[in-house]
């Protein structure tokens, strides 16, 4: 194996920086990966590619990029008692104490130890490089139905999503608006589809995104955001609004529509993160008996679920993926991604650029 390796930076001017950095050792109960697939979350872009506005969990330490990554392991350390070199593995994204509350919960993004809690791609390496070096207890097996790509989305896009919906409940009763059709408003759309949502609607504010939402099956039907949200999503579900909203897009006006559009005794969840938003209590959900949820990221127990879930439901999250670049041309890869004219973003090794 070579000594050094490319490893992606992000300054913080909407630029990326690449720089040759020495491959690591893996420690006690820890791997090294080689990153196949590692992909561009909105909050990279949010938090850390413009400006390093990010504070606490969103501190960007100035480490390697990426924490949505998914590689094969090609050295373990001393320690490790589950996986081993071959393994085929995600990379839950956040490294917790292991002994906290959340920890043993499982929740590791809320990790309470401000001394142990360590984001991938945010406090400490992350994915945007050719090896990486992950702690065992964060990995989560990848089964063979599924490919590297689809594995990444569920480091934390679709790992988030299906945490969210888990919360407010999803079947076939349910009408459900998307507000924000990004990566994460997509997978929402996929998973609401394989849990039996028979009408999602999703709102957006940018046409490829919205064409994508429709391309793909995602979406039975978009609207361009705008001030007559409510009265159509009303409209389209008999006057009464859907029983489940999902935000996707930290926008105060879209966050507005999903409560209001949420009908009588009907279930909000919020994913999208920073921003405000502004309502009235008491006619927007008091009165109407609405319950509002907050969901950040997930469990590493719920993540292995989820891809059980994904292979028996034949839902692949790569599908949502529009474009792959190489490591070099990282930087093409954070600025589409910061445009917003495309669905998923993902930077690959060689064989699974396709
Ligand atoms: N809660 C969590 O654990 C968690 C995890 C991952 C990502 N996130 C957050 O989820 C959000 C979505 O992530 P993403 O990767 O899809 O990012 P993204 O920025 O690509 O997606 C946001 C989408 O919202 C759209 N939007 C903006 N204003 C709108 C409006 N008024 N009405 C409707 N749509 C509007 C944008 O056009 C964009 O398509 C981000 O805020 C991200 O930080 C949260
Ligand atoms: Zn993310
Ligand atoms: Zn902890």
């Amino acid at each position: 194996m070579n000594e050094t390796m490319t490893a992606a930076f992000l300054p913080g001017d909407s630029t990326v920086e690449l720089r040759t950095v020495p491959v690591p050792t893996p420690g006690h109960a820890e791997v090294l990966l080689r990153v196949k697939v590692s992909t561009i979350c909105g909050s990279d872009i949010r938090c850390i590619y413009h400006e390093h506005l990010g504070k606490g969990p969103e501190g960007y330490q100035g480490v390697i990029a990426g924490h949505e990554p998914c590689g094969q392991i090609v050295a373990a350390g001393e320690g490790c008692r589950r996986f081993k070199t071959g393994d085929r593995v995600i990379v839950y994204h956040i490294s917790g104490c292991g002994v906290c509350n959340d920890c043993r919960r499982g929740y590791m993004i809320s990790c309470t130890s401000e001394k142990y809690r360590r984001a991938y791609g945010w406090q400490r390496d992350g994915g945007m490089a050719e090896y990486m070096i992950a702690e065992e207890k964060d990995l989560i097996a990848l089964p063979d139905q599924l490919s590297f790509a689809d594995g990444a989305q569920v480091a934390c896009g679709f790992g988030t999503v299906y945490e969210g919906l888990e919360k407010i409940g999803i079947d076939g009763n349910h009408a459900v608006l998307i507000t924000g059709l990004g990566p994460v408003g997509l997978a929402t759309g996929a998973l609401c589809r394989k849990l039996g949502a028979n009408k999602i609607i999703g709102i957006d504010v940018v046409p490829e995104r919205m064409k994508i939402a429709l391309d793909l099956g995602l979406c039975d039907v978009v609207l361009a955001s705008g001030p007559d949200n409510v009265a159509e999503v009303k409209a389209l579900t008999g006057g009464f609004g859907v029983e489940r909203a999902v935000d996707c897009s930290a926008h105060h006006a879209a966050r507005a529509t999903a409560i209001r559009a949420t009908r009588r005794w009907g279930r909000i969840v919020f994913i999208g993160e920073g921003g405000t938003v502004e309502i009235n209590p008491s006619p927007d959900m008091i009165h109407d008996q609405k319950t509002l949820y907050g969901s950040w990221v997930t469990s590493t127990w719920l993540m292995e679920e989820l891809v059980e879930r994904l292979v028996r439901w034949n839902l692949h999250p790569a599908d949502i993926i529009t474009h792959r670049f190489p490591l070099e041309r990282a930087g093409e890869a954070y600025a589409l991604m910061a445009s917003g004219k495309c669905g998923k973003v993902a930077v690959c090794a060689d064989e699974e650029l396709m």
